[in-house]
């Protein structure tokens, strides 16, 4: 676009442009870059399109390049940042397990349910015996739920269905879902996630059935490949094989490890050059040194407050420790049936700061730009910057302060995706 081109939309005088822009690196953010961003006081964001075209404080902005054509937003009194990014989802299921949330209540853990036969297979269950059109449309109601709270792009997940046929359908369901609303999804393969119930006792046999026979099937469906690394789930040297199994047939890696136990998962994948170490609440701050030095800085752990929150557990990942071992951190929902039915991504936001010890400039990033980099989107979203997607946020507060101190508000005015008002 010539840069004498009118803009297609300007938000203009905002209170704070949260722009999560610094100084150029080819790195998620880590240590002190987690805080040090640039924020711009009474600014502007001004697009071309789809794309972002300028950041700037007001006394900046080019007024010339204000034409009859250009849709303006007053931002007055508003934090203007870039959408959420949500990278970590679970967002294609049948059912719900309220009836399972009853029985933690009364003092059952995760696991003991897992190895009764109930949590993870229950929703398999009844994913199976969902048809397409259902998960669609419960999908579709999350992703607008996401929305709602400022979520632009989101991660989602297969891993309840536990044969070829169905997880590839719970990855044509995530495809539609992407292409009948506007946030942008990204696919992760999850076959992996407890042995199927035709396998069970068997990991090993069933991770060896996952890579023969339906990965070279998921190639172009899915992006990512996970796997569960936990007791009752996949131990570390099964899934070390089946990531290096993905990985040699392309896929990038992912891993939910050191949830409940401290068994080696995350370093294990970071080895392997993970793009994201997911859950985290076991892993300690010696550890975490590992995991960065292993992952080259480039392997972000990504944080899900809101799960220990729901599971009742005491154990939170030590979010202040790891940005101080250098560790990049994300925070995400974990969006799923089980262990966090919530799309509120602002009281994970939140709840990182309040149990994790995160600073709120420290804990904005991790659900932006670093969450970015959790799903390989760096380039097109997470901060605002020239060349990006036009994924804008207005929010109803002046000052981002008050965004982690609003506890279970959403404090999402306006949501723009791709240079569009949705
Ligand atoms: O990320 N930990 C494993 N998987 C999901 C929970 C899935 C479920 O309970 O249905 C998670 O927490
Ligand atoms: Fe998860």
């Amino acid at each position: 676009m010539p840069a004498t081109q009118p803009y297609s939309l300007l938000i203009r005088n905002a209170a704070q442009v949260l722009t999560l822009a610094g100084p150029a690196t080819d790195k998620p953010l880590a240590g002190a870059a987690m805080h040090q961003w640039r924020i711009l006081d009474l600014g502007y964001v001004a697009c071309h399109g789809s794309t972002i075209a300028a950041v700037g404080a007001m006394a900046e902005l080019d007024e010339a390049l204000i034409g009859p054509e250009t849709r303006v937003i007053d931002a007055t009194g508003r934090v203007v940042m870039p959408g959420l990014v949500e990278c970590h989802t679970h967002l294609v299921f049948g059912g719900n397990r309220a009836d399972e949330f009853q029985r933690k209540l009364q003092g059952e853990s995760y696991l003991d349910i897992l190895a009764s036969g109930g949590g993870i297979l229950s929703t398999v269950r009844k994913t199976r015996a969902a048809c397409d059109d259902e998960l669609l449309a419960h999908a579709l109601h999350h992703l607008e739920g996401f929305r709602r709270y400022g979520v632009t792009t989101l991660e989602a997940k297969t891993g309840y269905g536990l044969d070829k046929e169905t997880e590839l359908r719970l990855l044509r369901v995530a495809r539609q879902a992407g292409q009948q609303q506007p946030v942008r999804i990204v696919s992760t393969f999850l076959g992996a996630h407890v042995p199927g119930p035709e396998y069970k006792g068997r990991p090993a046999e069933y991770l060896d059935y996952l890579a023969t026979e339906v990965l070279p099937e998921v190639r172009g469906a899915a992006e990512f490949v996970d796997v569960f690394c936990e007791e009752g789930a996949f131990g570390v040297e099964e899934a070390r094989r089946y990531l290096q199994r993905a990985r040699h047939l392309g896929f990038k890696l992912k891993i939910h490890a050191e949830q409940l136990h401290d068994l080696g998962g995350c370093l294990m994948a970071a080895e392997l050059g993970a793009t994201s170490v997911d859950h985290c609440d076991y892993l300690t701050p010696a550890g975490a040194a590992q995991v960065a030095a292993a992952g080259q800085g480039r392997t972000v752990a990504v944080l899900l407050p809101l799960v220990p929150l729901f599971l009742r557990q005491e154990k939170y990942a030590p979010g202040r420790q790891f940005i101080d071992a250098a560790l990049p951190v994300a925070i995400s929902t974990d969006f799923n049936p089980g262990s966090c039915p919530s799309k509120n991504l602002w009281l994970a936001l939140q709840v990182a700061c309040l149990k994790m010890g995160m600073t709120p400039l420290e804990a904005l990033a991790a659900v932006t730009l670093n969450a970015a980099w959790a799903i390989d989107r760096q380039h097109d979203c997470g901060s605002l910057e020239p060349g990006k997607r036009a994924d804008v946020l207005l929010l109803h507060v002046p000052d981002y302060r008050e965004l982690p101190y609003w506890l279970g508000e959403n404090p999402v005015a306006q949501v723009i995706i791709g240079g569009e008002l949705v």
